[in-house]
């Protein structure tokens, strides 16, 4: 599918990266096994970038939240792809930036060419794509030409005891397991890590800045970021100020808070999107044939937006979800700071469409137990299902989306615990752009520094 929407072949500058997709078994077998060890990196990383783009003033000063949030991720994903102090470097970061957003461009305006001029007019059009390439591997390349040495050096030893642990480490280490000796130049490991960032960066900013609109054009007196506030800071002091993978978990709230924008204003209009590769094509269960090469797709936003799914589908309720986890742990009871201004029957405060709501005040036991834990982790934001596609759902769904969610959380528990933050009223206009829904690029947010 990559290669078609994509334009892959053209666009990721090697068409063995999606013909073998090493990166992504680096991201499915390392990134979710390694997550917990991110967590600390990722907040001092976070720290770094709240100082450097939103500042110390503790006078209200204006940030922009699309600019801001496209730093943050392009940091702190890099902070685990290539470590310190290659993340932080302008030069490098500015390429990954541009590259990824000429990916979406160049993929665009290869569609329209056919076949037999695409060798003759593909090249122009990746043109940008290379230089921006160029820019961000000028620093890339010795990272991993340096790293490739020191294994040819010792290879008595294991590749991750003498590197650090990174994205670009576990590349070298399933590069040098594969049989292709391609995989061991610098210049697909670096092809890998700049699609990687492709992957990464422009979709968490597109999240996490939906996020912040939806929660910050809700209507104050609701009081979700008082509930959000109260949440991260209870956590924060349990913890003594250390974010670990547990205490994210506890996270709850503001994981609903997530995932509930992610429906409401996700950017993935399309769902699960296959082509049919059988040559006989695809017969499906109640005997329709979809042809070869045909593609088959989900509508995500109508099903985000189905009233038989969802109650009120187009009203934000940042608690949707963390009522409904609750509830199914029996502690729906639990008093917390900000939530006054949600009650029964306002809202939808308590979804009466869902069972686990009737059941709230049954003890619960045994398998009865086991089955309301796995129910409530269903309605985690990394949980994809026939109802929730921002991730895509299945075998092919996004490999990268605990790293996403985790950072994302992180993001707001440093913003809640030392920032104060205006809402801003209105919701500034979503932007359809062909398959995408965008948020408004421009919207800002007035915030200041906690004294
Ligand atoms: C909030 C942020 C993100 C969103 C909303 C998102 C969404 C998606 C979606 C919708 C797909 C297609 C899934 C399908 O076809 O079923 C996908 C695939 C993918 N994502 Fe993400 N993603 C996010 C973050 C990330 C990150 C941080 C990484 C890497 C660290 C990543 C790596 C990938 C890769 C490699 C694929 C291709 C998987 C395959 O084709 O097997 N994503 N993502």
């Amino acid at each position: 599918m990559h290669r078609d929407g994509l334009q892959s072949d053209w666009t990721l500058l090697n068409e063995n990266i999606v013909k073998s997709p090493l990166h992504e078994n680096v991201i499915r077998s390392n990134m979710v096994r390694k997550l917990d060890s991110f967590t600390e990196p990722v907040m001092d990383e976070l720290r770094a970038c709240f100082e450097d783009y939103w500042g110390s003033s503790t006078e209200w000063h204006e940030v922009n939240i699309w600019n801001s949030m496209l730093k943050f991720f392009a940091r702190t994903s890099n902070r685990m792809f290539v470590g310190l102090p290659l993340c932080r470097n302008e030069e490098f970061l500015d390429g990954c930036r541009r590259f990824a957003t000429d990916i979406l461009l160049a993929s665009l305006i290869l569609s329209f060419i056919t076949k037999w001029i695409k060798p003759v007019l593909g090249y122009l059009v990746i043109a940008p794509n290379w230089w921006h390439y160029r820019k961000a591997a000028k620093r890339l390349l010795p990272l991993i030409e340096f790293r490739l040495d020191k294994v040819r050096q010792n290879p008595e030893k294991d590749p991750s005891d003498i590197l650090p642990n990174d994205f670009v480490t576990w590349s070298i280490v399933e590069a040098m397991r594969s049989t292709d000796p391609r995989e061991r130049t610098s210049e697909l490991i670096a092809k890998r890590t700049m699609t990687t960032n492709f992957a990464a960066i422009h979709t968490t900013t597109l999240t996490s800045t939906n996020l912040l609109i939806d929660l910050l054009s809700s209507d104050q007196k609701l009081g979700f970021m008082d509930a959000l506030t109260s949440e991260v800071g209870a956590i924060d002091q349990t913890n003594g100020g250390s974010w670990s993978k547990s205490a994210l978990a506890e996270m709850t709230r503001t994981d609903s808070a997530l995932r509930e924008s992610m429906r409401v204003s996700g950017f993935v209009v399309f769902g699960v999107q296959r082509k049919v590769v059988a040559k006989e094509g695809v017969t499906l269960p109640d005997g329709t044939n979809i042809p070869y090469s045909n593609i088959i797709t989900v509508p995500a936003w109508s099903t985000h937006h189905d009233e038989a799914v969802y109650e009120h589908p187009f009203q934000y309720d940042a608690l949707r979800f963390s009522r409904q986890r609750d509830a199914l742990s029996g502690e729906n009871q639990k008093v917390h700071v900000g939530e006054e201004g949600l009650v029964e029957g306002e809202q939808g405060y308590v979804d009466p469409k869902t069972p686990a709501s009737r059941e709230a005040d049954e003890p619960a036991r045994n398998d009865k137990d086991l089955a309301k834990i796995l129910e409530g982790k269903n309605m985690s934001s990394v949980s994809t299902g026939s109802h929730f596609m921002q991730f895509g759902h299945g075998k092919l769904s996004c490999p990268g989306r605990f790293f996403a969610v985790q950072e994302i959380k992180l993001m707001m528990a440093y913003m809640l615990l030392n920032y104060d933050i205006k809402y801003i009223g209105t919701r500034p206009e979503r932007k359809w752009m062909g398959t995408l829904v965008v948020p408004d690029t421009s919207a800002t947010i007035l915030v200041k520094r906690k004294s």
